[in-house]
């Protein structure tokens, strides 16, 4: 049994509940907040999707952590010493060891993102009429699983949509559902179970280590495999041991290791869970490794180097070694727990308990007189820019896909997010947040929905274009001014 020396979450003197930062910052990088006139114009110009802002509009870019976490400087320094070639490198050998010591897999497939894994285990094991179970699907896994022609059935448990939870685990699957699943369908129909850590779309909510033991059961009683999306893997071994009894004199490492061995399949985007860009496929299984390694060099790169800068998998070796610390994959988590309890103080609608990745605001109340046809997130995500200058992202039916008919699949649930990327914001920075989402909601009645004006029939919101369906962004910005004086 690991024993690891407990971390101090430091008592205030005050009994504030204050998230203290265990870094210091020492490259910055400056900010503009550009008046609410100018956020008004941005928005328009961007089709009120959020995706297609620049930068420099941007106060606090709040749209994902996904290659924005804040980079240490063992990282920074790992990345001048990277051993560029085409084949045999030895930045590659150190990511294998770091894989192998943290993730406890041998075998090692480098992709240039998280995606592209996606795309590697989609086309080596889905097939037409495969169903593929999970706790929940992220955008892009649906995307490629379906392109290859399978089908996937979400399993979550009914507290996964239950907004204001107090339950530890809403990322959990449901065994009976999974059970039931595999006998009605077949089990040669069903390539794989998919779980994915600290589930991104349900909030960043974690599963249990029952609950992925439970799954194991059923993928050993039927011999199907097991595949991790191991993206937000840190936050959800953070999550377990905060939350789940047997786990908490556990150390992050020895967490992380079983959520790995029990996994056949583990895959990542390095640009969340290490900090880095890139991402990879791991196994300890020859047969499974043998059946995706040609797809390596066809679609990303030579197996040493996937498609990535070498620099890079220098950062991702170090930033895997980096999640062992728990103030590191606590970071995030500890400013957005602070954010969802003040907000929930303040009365606004948003997920319980708070998750990793982001703080995510109910926008289906939040807007509750905007119909879902008329996307309440996509419209809560302009509105926010708009009055505030941070960034979100619409985790909704706009990041949904329409059924055959051409009709919008409803999101389960329609989701404001917004990210904290790893050690990049401030505590004054989310006081500024917590003050603006306030006023937002205050004046929420001001606001009204989108429609489509462009519509890509693939993954729509990265590149789709809406428009108000009325002139409430005009009347928005008028209350903003008469409320806010000349303040930005
Ligand atoms: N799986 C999960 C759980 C993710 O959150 C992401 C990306 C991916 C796979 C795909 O990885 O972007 O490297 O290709 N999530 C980002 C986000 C985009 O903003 O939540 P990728």
């Amino acid at each position: 049994m690991e024993k690891t020396e407990k971390k101090g979450t430091v008592k205030f003197f005050n009994g504030k509940q204050i998230p203290l930062e265990m870094h210091k910052v020492r490259i910055v990088q400056s900010l503009k907040l550009v008046p609410v006139e100018r956020r008004l114009e941005a928005i328009r110009e961007a089709g009120f999707n959020s995706f297609l802002l620049g930068t420099k509009d941007i106060f606090l870019d709040m749209l994902t952590d996904s290659g924005t976490n804040a980079m240490s400087d063992e990282q920074l320094s790992k990345m001048m010493v990277a051993d560029d070639a085409y084949a045999g490198s030895q930045s590659f050998v150190r990511f294998e060891k770091s894989i192998n010591e943290v993730f406890g897999k041998k075998l090692i497939l480098p992709v240039h993102q998280g995606r592209a894994a996606e795309n590697i285990i989609s086309q080596t094991f889905v097939k037409k009429g495969s169903v593929i179970p999970m706790n929940y699907h992220f955008t892009t896994t649906l995307a490629h699983i379906q392109l290859n022609g399978g089908t996937v059935v979400e399993l979550y448990t009914p507290e996964a949509m239950v907004v204001k939870s107090s339950h530890p685990f809403k990322g959990n699957i449901d065994i009976v559902r999974l059970e039931e699943l595999i006998k009605s369908k077949g089990v040669e129909n069903v390539p794989f179970i998919r779980m994915e850590a600290s589930t991104n779309l349900i909030g960043g909510q974690p599963f249990s280590m029952k609950n992925f033991e439970d799954v194991r059961k059923i993928a050993d009683k039927y011999k199907v495999i097991i595949v991790l999306d191991a993206s937000l893997i840190g936050e959800n071994a953070y999550f377990i041991k905060k939350r789940e009894k047997e786990y908490e004199d556990k150390s992050i490492g020895f967490i992380l290791k079983k959520m790995c061995e029990l996994s056949d399949i583990v895959y990542f985007s390095g640009r969340k869970v290490s900090s880095s860009r890139g991402g990879a496929i791991c196994t300890n299984n020859k047969d499974l490794y043998n059946k995706m390694k040609d797809l390596v060099p066809l679609y990303e790169g030579f197996l040493t180097y996937g498609g990535i800068s070498i620099r890079e998998i220098e950062a991702m070796a170090v930033g895997l070694y980096e999640t062992l610390d728990e103030d590191v994959v606590g970071q995030s988590p500890s400013f957005i727990n602070y954010a969802v309890n003040e907000l929930d103080k303040l009365g606004i609608p948003v997920v319980m308990p708070g998750g990793a990745l982001g703080c995510h605001i109910d926008a289906g109340q939040f807007l509750s007189h905007v119909p879902q046809s008329e996307y309440p997130a996509g419209a809560l995500v302009a509105a926010f820019f708009i009055i505030s200058g941070v960034r979100g992202m619409e985790r909704g039916t706009l990041s949904s896909i329409r059924d055959e008919n051409g009709n919008d699949i409803l999101a389960d649930i329609e989701l404001l997010r917004l990210a904290f990327p790893r050690r990049v914001f401030t505590l004054s920075q989310t006081e500024y947040l917590i003050d603006r989402l306030n006023w937002l909601y205050y004046n929420r009645n001001l606001v009204g929905g989108l429609r489509f004006i462009e519509e890509p029939p693939v993954l729509r919101f990265f590149t789709g274009r809406l428009e108000p369906v009325s002139n409430w962004p005009e009347k928005l910005l008028k209350k903003f001014r008469a409320d806010f004086g000349d303040s930005l």
